[in-house]
């Protein structure tokens, strides 16, 4: 894992404790995202695809393990490392559109919001408020409150507000899962031209089945751990876009953690009949894994 990259969870775990029981969410997770990259994160229901934005998010702090954003150790932060962090660090944008914004501001009053906290200048926060509404598209909707925006105009309040702090990342957990197909490729695009103008990196968690020719690194997280990639072969760092490009070659691979664990697929294993056990040796350059039953 190169040392100079900009997100790195190293395996990390998150166990909730519910009454006796305990859930694993997170468990030896993976991953190194570079500044200026944009990364779709995929994966089932339950798989551990929220409790991972959320704390990259600084909203909540892992069991185990090592994250790390930038020169900040989210283990290690205390309280007013954590509020400074969501402040100037991270942006946040939910699926559900009504959670971004407050109802009764308008959008042009929502995107000045989080300046209040910072001690931006009333002059500035109104200016730079503009211009994030100019950048996502709605500088003639400033006046008007949520109710008197389409969901997907106020998906695009919210990313404007994610931004109000000039945060060097964004995350956004399922922002298209409430919109119509039409709807949902515009906001993707969106996150492209941020990513485009303002370096901004991007880790975006969608159930888009064709999110793979829409952004250039897709990570599957299964059981709360990393399993397979999906890049493009050319220029697959940043690029997200509403438009489906199926010229590039994708190319997909397993993942292989600090440990040296591979997970295999479960087709691969029921066609070699592999159960518990493995036999793996090396064999001309490469590594062969048969059924310990040959
Ligand atoms: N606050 C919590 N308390 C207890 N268990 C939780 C909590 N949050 C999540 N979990 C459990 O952790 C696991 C991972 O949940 P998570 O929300 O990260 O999944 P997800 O991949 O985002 O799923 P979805 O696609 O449905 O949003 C699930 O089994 C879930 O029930
Ligand atoms: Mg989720």
């Amino acid at each position: 894992m190169p040392a100079e990259s900009y997100i790195i969870c190293q395996d990390l775990f998150k166990i909730y404790k519910v009454a006796d029981l305990e859930v694993v969410a997170l468990r030896g997770l993976d991953l190194a995202v570079d500044r200026g990259e944009v990364v779709a994160i995929v994966g089932a229901s339950g798989s551990g695809k929220s409790t991972l934005l959320n704390i990259l998010a600084g909203y909540d702090t892992p069991s185990a393990g090592k994250v790390s954003v930038g020169d900040r150790d989210l283990l290690r932060m205390g309280g007013r490392e954590v509020e400074s962090y969501r402040r100037h660090e991270v942006g946040f944008v939910w699926q559900q559109t009504s959670r971004n914004l407050f109802p009764y501001l308008s959008a042009l009053e929502n995107v000045a919001l989080p300046m209040m906290l910072t001690n931006t200048s009333p002059q500035e926060r109104e200016e730079r408020a503009e211009n994030l509404l100019d950048l996502v598209g709605l500088a003639d909707r400033a006046e008007h409150t949520p109710e008197r925006l389409s969901g997907g105009e106020q998906q695009r309040v919210a990313i404007a507000v994610a931004l109000a702090n000039n945060p060097p990342l964004l995350l956004a957990d399922e922002p298209t899962g409430e919109l119509d197909d039409a709807t949902a490729s515009e906001v993707l695009d969106l996150f492209g031209t941020v990513n485009q103008e303002l370096d901004t990196t991007i880790v975006i968690v969608t159930h888009d089945p064709e999110i793979a020719y829409k952004v250039g690194r897709v990570v599957m997280i299964r059981d709360g751990k990393t399993s397979t990639e999906i890049r493009r072969k050319r220029e697959y760092t940043r690029r997200i876009t509403g438009s489906v490009d199926t010229e590039t070659p994708l190319e997909e691979y397993t993942l292989v953690d600090g440990a040296g664990r591979v997970q295999l697929p479960r087709e691969f294993l029921e066609e070699l009949k592999i159960h518990d056990r493995a036999s793996v040796r090396i064999e001309d350059g490469k590594v062969t894994i048969v059924s310990a039953e040959e």
